[in-house]
């Protein structure tokens, strides 16, 4: 099914039941177009994301020089070995993942690129990936020095730097990797609290001379810019971010017993997961098949009793985009939900922190907004009231989350806006629908 347009209602639906497959990996999916842009010749990528986000990035690739298409199932994509001056401007829409992985790695080029997106992206800090490209030897025109519109002249003389984000950001990380891949010299990037390693683990399947090292919570990335990518077939596993919502679903929805196969367990990204466990849900991970360096596993999930739980800060970049489900989840358990060093929750798609405050209140659920982060206190046996209209402020995972609301509450709960679900979740509607949960357009 299409997904809707405008706004949705979900009520209480009964028990939730069956399996779906997990809607593909959105973070690999955007490397695996890029990486494979890069390396000069032929790559497949299996179980692609059509999402709108991903659809940008595979544009710009293509745009950038290279061939992208899709080939039955599959996806093909012919590198060029050397990205060209694209004829027009590259519009990455709501994507920053697309828009700053794109950066990186277009910098090592002697091009000249455009970058642009929607409202929602125009508003988004790019400072945080253009100083250090800057560092390394590109030059950048950009609103303020930090908005898009921006402008990359690209240079083939790029040079390595040692380089410490500022902020806890794998989009950043990887930008700096993706230019170290081209630069001279080595390119080292600290984190003191490891983000995702996608980039990582993906560029070297496609050859990259890097290395990780890991002490504690901290990562250290080097990459040496002396060796060509060589394509290789990518396989996309599930996504966690993605099978968050239908899991949230049947753990408030009495009586749901589900299954989600083949969601990424890559412990960078299963903070929510562990969360979870922590507040006593009833979720059983059965490990399968790896795809492309990533371990998968299904998902069984059934319906019970949630207790609030503090949330550890540092924790938050190992689910940094599921702290609106998480909110909507600890609405419903029984006592108080603390968490706190998520002020990056500000500079997502909107502002996370405040629409999601915004959510529950508008649904009957108390919460304290915090500079960085939420108290939100629990309804548990009395449960949610719902009731209200979520303004999802154009953010996917603010409509996803407050639909998911909607089917544990007492009354339906309205999103005013849906259609932004398809930037990373296209299948949402119709997994939902698969697992008999009732969602529908509404006035
Ligand atoms: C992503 C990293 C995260 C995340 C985003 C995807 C990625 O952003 O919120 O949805 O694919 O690298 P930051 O790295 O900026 O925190």
């Amino acid at each position: 099914m299409k997904p809707p347009a405008g706004a949705c209602a979900a009520a209480a639906s009964g028990p939730l039941t069956g399996t779906v497959e997990a809607s593909p990996d959105k973070s690999i999916s955007h490397r695996a177009l890029i990486l494979a842009g890069l390396a000069a010749g032929e790559s497949r990528i299996a179980n692609l994301l059509e999402s709108a986000d991903v659809m940008a990035t595979a544009r710009a690739v293509g745009a950038l020089g290279a061939q992208v298409e899709r080939s039955n199932a599959d996806w093909r994509v012919i590198g060029p070995g050397r990205w060209m001056s694209p004829d027009a401007r590259l519009d990455l829409g709501n994507s920053g993942t697309g828009v700053r992985l794109l950066m990186g790695a277009a910098a090592r080029f002697d091009m000249t690129a455009t970058f642009t997106g929607d409202a929602s992206l125009s508003r988004r800090p790019m400072g945080r990936v253009i100083e250090p490209l800057t560092r390394m030897g590109a030059r950048f025109e950009a609103v303020d020095g930090d908005r898009l519109p921006a402008t990359l002249h690209g240079s083939a003389a790029l040079r390595g730097i040692d380089y410490t984000p500022p902020v806890a950001s794998a989009q950043v990380k990887s930008a700096v990797l993706l230019a170290g891949l081209g630069a001279q010299g080595e390119t080292i990037v600290r984190e003191p609290r490891a983000t995702r390693d996608h980039t990582e683990t993906m560029a070297r399947l496609f050859g990259a001379d890097l290395d990780v090292e890991r002490a504690g919570e901290s990562l250290v990335a080097r990459v040496r810019g002396d060796r060509p990518l060589t394509p290789v077939d990518i396989a996309v596993p599930g996504d966690p971010s993605s099978a968050a919502f239908p899991v949230a679903a049947a753990l408030i929805s009495p009586g749901s017993d589900i299954a989600v196969r083949g969601v990424m367990t890559n412990p960078a990204r299963v903070g929510l997961f562990e969360t979870l466990r922590e507040m006593g849900a009833d979720i059983a991970l059965t490990p399968a098949e790896a795809r492309s360096g990533e371990a998968t596993a299904d998902l069984a999930v059934r319906f019970g009793a949630l207790r609030g739980v503090d949330v550890p800060p540092g924790r938050a970049p190992a689910m940094i985009d599921e702290y609106p489900i998480l909110a909507v989840l600890a609405a419903f358990a029984e006592g108080t939900t603390r968490m706190t060093g998520l002020a990056e929750l500000r500079a997502k798609e909107s502002d996370r922190l405040a629409g999601t405050a915004a959510l529950l209140r508008a649904n009957g659920v108390a919460v304290e907004l915090l500079d960085d982060g939420l108290i939100v206190h629990g309804r548990g046996p009395e449960g949610v009231p719902g009731g209200g209209r979520v303004e999802t402020h154009q953010d996917h995972r603010l409509a996803m989350a407050g639909l998911v609301m909607g089917l544990g509450a007492q009354e339906p709960v309205i999103a005013d806006d849906v259609a932004m679900i398809a930037t990373s979740y296209p299948g949402f509607f119709d997994d939902m629908g698969a697992l008999g949960a009732r969602i529908a357009p509404v006035d």
